[in-house]
């Protein structure tokens, strides 16, 4: 969705200025061309050469060069984008942005274009949490600009929390879905008529009203599908367990906490032509939740928890007589023997293709952006290289639509 679109990245000057190199990849890569213009903060972190290097194409950031005013100008410079990025948009370049100020060319761009904006906000936790920030934030939603992320996690400030700017991937797809609605791009829409139901994420299974067992899945490739067979024309439910993900342009999320209520939700949808069975369901529950936060009694003893197992949704759906859907996919997330393993499981789970990743923690593929997997089904086992999950998602998809055509499913 992104190739032959044209991106102006404005780099503003905060530690996460790293990670535009990659994005200015990832662009590059769907085929995008990017124009970068950095502030003179952004100097500190990234130099000129690096973005200009994998960018293809000069650095602008000095307003007053006659040079590039007399060739481009910096109205044009805003004007000739499709779209306009801000990444890392710091507390400063937000707060001028929303209060319209124009002190050089980054700011003066943003002040002068009539093309979507979007920001990736990074900032300190507190920084980003001041009303200061919230205020500035909401007066620039109420702009129009689109946000991505930030996300939570550790910062370089040694703080934990929101504002880490959103990955390279997670922008990329979020520039692709504010510049091609979905629906508006369907060449060729194959999955029309099909609904596909997908379960993403992790399940969360409470042990008493403060705490819970999860696991480390985002939801991405779930989600990832999503929006891929809604591309394709598909009406697409996504039973999504806590995820920070954004619904996918013209799909349907239901939200679900544990694996009880994710399989209720399925059954509620059933019948569907397209089962994809992506989530992360924990294996296990705790046998009772204690009704009120369990605290320490002072002696030092610690609490076992008493598990108990979880339904199958996969297996539960795969062996259902009334309403199983007409192709049923599973996942198999592997730490070792995967082939081996996901054959089990096509087998033991009744599916008809598993894909099959391994998730040991070197791989990066839980909660990460790109994947490596095996489509594995009775016909023998193909191996995909690594891809971004979107990709993923698209050749997953254009198996499904082959397997319609061939009149393999109805
Ligand atoms: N799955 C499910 N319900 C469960 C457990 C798993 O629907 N309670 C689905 C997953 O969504 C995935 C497939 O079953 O499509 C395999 O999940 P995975 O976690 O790889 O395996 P498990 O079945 O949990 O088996 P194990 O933990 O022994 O590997």
């Amino acid at each position: 969705m992104l190739a032959g679109k044209r991106i102006l990245l404005i780099v503003g000057g905060g530690i996460a200025a790293y990670k535009c190199l990659e994005l200015i990849r990832r662009l590059r890569e769907r085929e995008a061309s990017v124009r970068v213009i950095m502030t003179e903060a952004a100097k500190n972190f990234v130099t000129p050469l690096s973005l200009a290097s994998l960018s293809g194409d000069k650095v602008y950031d000095d307003m007053f060069d006659l040079t590039d005013e007399t060739e481009i100008g910096h109205i044009q410079l805003s004007r000739d984008a499709d779209i306009l990025m801000v990444a890392p948009a710091t507390a400063d370049l937000m707060a001028k942005m929303a209060a319209g100020q124009c002190s050089d060319l980054a700011t003066t761009c943003l002040l002068a274009t009539d093309k979507p904006v979007m920001i990736a906000p990074a900032m300190n936790v507190r920084m980003w949490e001041h009303a200061a920030t919230r205020r500035n934030l909401a007066t620039l939603r109420a702009d129009g600009v689109h946000v991505v992320g930030p996300n939570e996690g550790d910062m370089a400030c040694g703080e934990y929390g929101p504002g880490r700017m959103a990955e390279p991937g997670e922008i990329a797809d979020a520039l692709s879905e504010v510049l091609g609605s979905p629906l508006a791009g369907l060449e060729s829409p194959r999955l029309e008529g099909k609904t596909i139901l997908i379960t993403a994420g992790p399940t969360h299974e409470p042990i008493d009203p403060v705490r819970y067992i999860a696991n480390r899945s985002s939801g991405k490739q779930g989600y990832a599908i999503g929006a891929e067979a809604a591309k394709l024309g598909a009406r697409v439910i996504i039973v999504s367990g806590p995820t920070r993900l954004m619904p996918p342009p013209g799909a349907e999320v239901i939200p679900v906490e544990t694996a009880d209520e994710m399989l209720q939700a399925v059954k509620d949808e059933l019948p569907v032509d397209v089962g994809v069975f992506a989530a992360a369901v924990s294996d296990w529950r705790t046998a009772s939740q204690a009704d009120q936060k369990m605290k320490k009694d002072g002696s030092g003893k610690v609490p076992s928890l008493e598990l108990t197992e979880n339904p199958d949704i996969l297996a539960t759906i795969a062996s259902s007589k009334k309403d199983r859907p007409g192709l049923v996919i599973g996942f198999a997330a592997e730490t070792e023997n995967v082939i081996q393993n996901a054959q089990k499981k096509l087998e033991k789970k009744g599916c008809d293709w598993v894909v099959a990743n391994d998730v040991s923690p070197d791989t990066g593929v839980m909660g990460g952006d790109e994947n490596t997997v095996h489509l594995v089904t009775s016909n023998g086992v193909e191996d995909w290289p690594l891809m971004d999950k979107s990709d993923v998602a698209a050749r997953l998809m254009e198996r499904v639509c082959d397997e319609l055509d061939e009149g393999v499913w109805t």
